[in-house]
């Protein structure tokens, strides 16, 4: 079976705005799919009050939230109690440094990587500064920005408390094989881990307990939703964290690791993403009994094959000029890369030819995208860095089309 993308992409009201535009900074944050928008409409159309009372707005708006809340814990595979709705995940890692990092102690050890973007990376490197706790970092390799369990190794130690990366990069777009690392991480060590999925969460909603993880978190602003993040902690480490809620509220697992105030609309609508993906669900496979989290493995399966193909046409002419730089994976052939591909321009800066790729209907940019740290070991300029092309599933084979003319003509 294959994914029925006419159906997709009827689910995207933005993508019928402008035939000639492609959009392919999707990285960056996606379209809202249309059961998005309804929840928001109807939430600000008839429960726009203060949640959680007892009268029936009230009681309507609490209702919605919590429907976002149980519907992404299933999702996920988890327990409600061990899911945050936060306002971004660059906030959920700055409190979760918080949570985590008040009782390191000098002699602890972390391990953080060069492949992620900032907020997986300096809240954990500040903290561990103001605690004297030794900072290891995890290094790529300089020329393809891959990471390997080999360089992993050497930095475990028996005082390694926690275990900082990501699940796919949002400039090298390669999967990296979190339970396979998580498990020799375990194995090796006593640390924890917490793993960054905002670049991969638009192409596949895992299952948690599967993966082993302490600590996930990805931001459904770019998995065709409102402007919200969501935070995975292990209920078994809820113990050994500090509470960031206000006293009265400390033990309550939904408050502990936010203390910002919820956003009440956007929080209703998260579940607009799980209508969605329930619509694609069906439309595909019909009826069923299965759990929302084995829905999505299905739902994965058709989406995978349709970004592989995707992907491979544009990696493909990009690895064979020589004037151009691919960064990560050049292939799909392993099903572990994503159709976020970023690559730097030998013969112009990577700012003129996204310019040249902007004027002829292409939606992409040049940058660091914040992994500045990455873009800099890699030898490329922070302020030029590469030009990212990133597709997601909604994305159909004439965009790729007009994407490969586009190239062809700005390279020359
Ligand atoms: C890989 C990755 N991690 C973290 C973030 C930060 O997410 P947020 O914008 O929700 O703070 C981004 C945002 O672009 C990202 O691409």
């Amino acid at each position: 079976m294959k994914l029925d993308i006419d159906f997709v992409r009827a689910q995207f009201d933005q993508l019928n705005d402008d035939p000639d535009f492609v959009f392919a900074s999707n990285a960056g944050g996606s379209y809202v799919s249309n059961q998005v928008n309804r929840v928001m409409e109807h939430y600000n159309h008839h429960t726009r009050v203060q949640p959680y009372s007892r009268f029936t707005p009230s009681a309507q708006a609490g209702a919605a939230m919590d429907r976002a809340h149980s519907g992404w814990a299933q999702a996920l595979n988890i327990a409600q109690s061990e899911l945050t709705v936060g306002p971004s995940t660059s906030m959920n890692t700055y409190v979760m440094a918080q949570a985590i990092g008040d009782r390191w102690k000098p002699g602890d050890e972390i391990i953080v990587t060069n492949q992620d973007h900032e907020a997986n990376s300096g809240v954990w490197r500040r903290k561990a500064q103001e605690k004297g706790v030794t900072i290891r970092q995890w290094e790529v390799d300089p020329d393809s920005g891959l990471l390997s369990l080999d360089a992993l190794l050497p930095l475990l130690r028996d005082n390694t408390r926690w275990v900082f990366f990501t699940h796919c990069s949002n400039v090298v777009g390669t999967i990296n094989p979190v339970a396979e690392i998580t498990k020799t991480i375990k194995a090796g060590s006593n640390a924890r881990v917490f793993v960054d999925a905002v670049a991969y969460a638009p192409h596949h909603i895992f299952d948690l307990k599967a993966l082993g993880v302490d600590g996930y978190a990805f931001s459904l602003y770019k998995v065709f939703g409102p402007h919200q993040s969501l935070l995975y902690v292990n209920s078994a480490i809820h113990g050994e964290l500090t509470s960031q809620a206000h006293y009265f509220n400390s033990g309550n697992p939904a408050k502990d690791f936010n203390p910002a105030g919820p956003q009440h609309a956007q929080v209703a609508a998260c579940a607009g993403v799980l209508d969605y993906f329930d619509d694609l669900y069906q439309h595909h496979f019909g009826a069923t009994e299965k759990s929302r989290n084995a829905q999505l493995q299905d739902i994965h399966q058709l989406i995978l094959q349709h970004e592989n193909a995707l992907g491979a046409p544009i990696l493909d002419f990009l690895q064979h000029r020589g004037d151009v730089r691919l960064i990560g994976k050049v292939h799909t052939r392993d099903n572990d890369r994503a159709p976020t591909i970023a690559f730097k321009p030998l013969q112009q800066s990577s700012k003129a030819l996204a310019h040249k790729l902007q004027d002829a209907g292409i939606g992409t940019e040049n940058g660091n995208f914040y992994a500045h740290r990455l873009v800099g070991d890699l030898g490329i300029d922070t302020e030029d860095g590469v030009v990212r092309l990133s597709l997601v599933h909604y994305s159909n084979q004439h965009d790729v089309e007009r994407i490969l003319a586009a190239l062809d003509n700005a390279l020359g």
